[in-house]
């Protein structure tokens, strides 16, 4: 068991406030992911979890007890960093066997949990190495089973592959999946900024936004129905196409939303004509830019490749019910 209740937390330092009465339950065992744009509070909000910043109000609670003021090592709290943090000194087993020396755990059981961490880390054949004789995923996977000898409840990690390359981001991510369904009971809360880590990783997506919880839900709940015009344009990549002005007001919103994806190219009798300005072609799909005279221009997808000249005028369909409207206070209303 593990389960974590925020409720109306408040975090300042000195006069500026930070967090803005955040009310959250993590389910024991859940995989909850935070999202938003840089500065938004994300890592504060670890941090207080943590213990590792003092709540300014509210009460944060694991199992319901409420924990504001008990120290980080007493939560049963482990946080993974970006940066790795590892003793350059210290090799591999000697990273990972920190914390429990320091707890004065017996030889047997130092030796027994980190066997059993670097097993399921794949880390045995590199338990000799110093940190600066690993790549960079292998650095983090360390980090990692630092973490997990601890036995935590909850695991914290603060953008913990943002430093890695695509292909070994693609394979931590798997790894770190694979790490949650192995620990059935273990509560993990992960940062991210990659739209492909939230969505494949998340039970559930936490959206915040200038301190305050924007919408939490399932990724593809927050994917498919957007509760403001803020998280339509924040889930998704590439991201919605959102238009305002005459395009807009034909459809009776503020602002309309479409996704590259619900859009299609036909010969005629589309929504909107215009012309093909910019092309990406990246081999599995294709991102076609065309200027149909509105703030931005609309992107559509492609599947597989294309090839318009520039210039060339297209017609441009939205699928039916994947029109998002919002009203002029970013709020949504009914979909055309
Ligand atoms: N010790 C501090 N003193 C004062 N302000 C701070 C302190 N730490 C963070 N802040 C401010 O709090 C806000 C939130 O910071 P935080 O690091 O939580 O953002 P974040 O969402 O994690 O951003 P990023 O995505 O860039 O990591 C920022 O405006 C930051 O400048
Ligand atoms: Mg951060």
């Amino acid at each position: 068991m593990s389960q974590l209740q925020i409720n109306h937390l408040f975090k300042r330092y000195g006069s500026v406030e930070i967090l803005k009465d955040i009310n959250l339950d993590i389910k024991s065992g859940e995989f909850m992911v935070f999202v938003g744009p840089s500065g938004c509070g994300k890592s504060t909000l670890l941090r207080c979890i943590a213990g590792l910043e003092n709540i300014t109000a509210g009460t944060l609670s694991i199992d319901g007890e409420v924990v504001n003021e008990r120290a980080p090592s007493r939560r049963g709290i482990a946080m993974v960093f970006q940066s790795y943090a590892l003793y350059p000194h210290m090799n591999v087993y000697d990273n990972m066997a920190y914390a429990l020396k320091i707890q004065n755990a017996s030889k047997d059981e130092i030796k027994q949990k980190v066997t059993a961490a670097a097993e399921k880390l794949q880390l045995t054949k590199y338990l000799d190495r110093l940190p600066k004789q690993l790549s960079g995923g292998q650095r983090q996977r360390v980090a990692i089973g630092r973490a997990i000898v601890r036995d935590p409840k909850v695991f914290l990690f603060d953008e913990p592959l943002s430093n890695l390359d695509a292909a070994l981001r693609v394979q931590t991510r798997i790894e770190i999946a694979n790490l949650h369904r192995t620990m059935e009971h273990v509560t993990m809360i992960y940062v991210t900024h990659d739209q492909v880590e939230a969505m494949t990783l998340a039970d559930r997506i936490c959206v915040l936004r200038d301190g305050m919880i924007e919408q939490v839900g399932t990724p593809l709940e927050l994917y498919e129905n957007p509760q403001s015009l803020f998280v339509a344009g924040f889930i998704g990549s590439p991201k919605m196409n959102l238009m305002t002005g005459k395009v807009a007001d034909a459809l009776g919103a503020h602002t309309v939303g479409v996704r590259p994806e619900h859009l299609n190219l036909v010969e005629s009798g589309g929504t909107w004509t215009g012309a093909v300005i910019h092309e990406e072609n990246l081999g599995s799909d294709t991102f076609v830019y065309v200027d149909i005279g509105a703030n931005e221009p609309l992107v559509v997808r492609v599947d597989g490749t294309a090839s318009h000249k520039t210039g060339a005028q297209v017609s441009v369909s939205a699928q039916a019910g994947k029109l998002y409207r919002f009203d002029n206070a970013g709020k949504p209303i009914s979909r055309a």
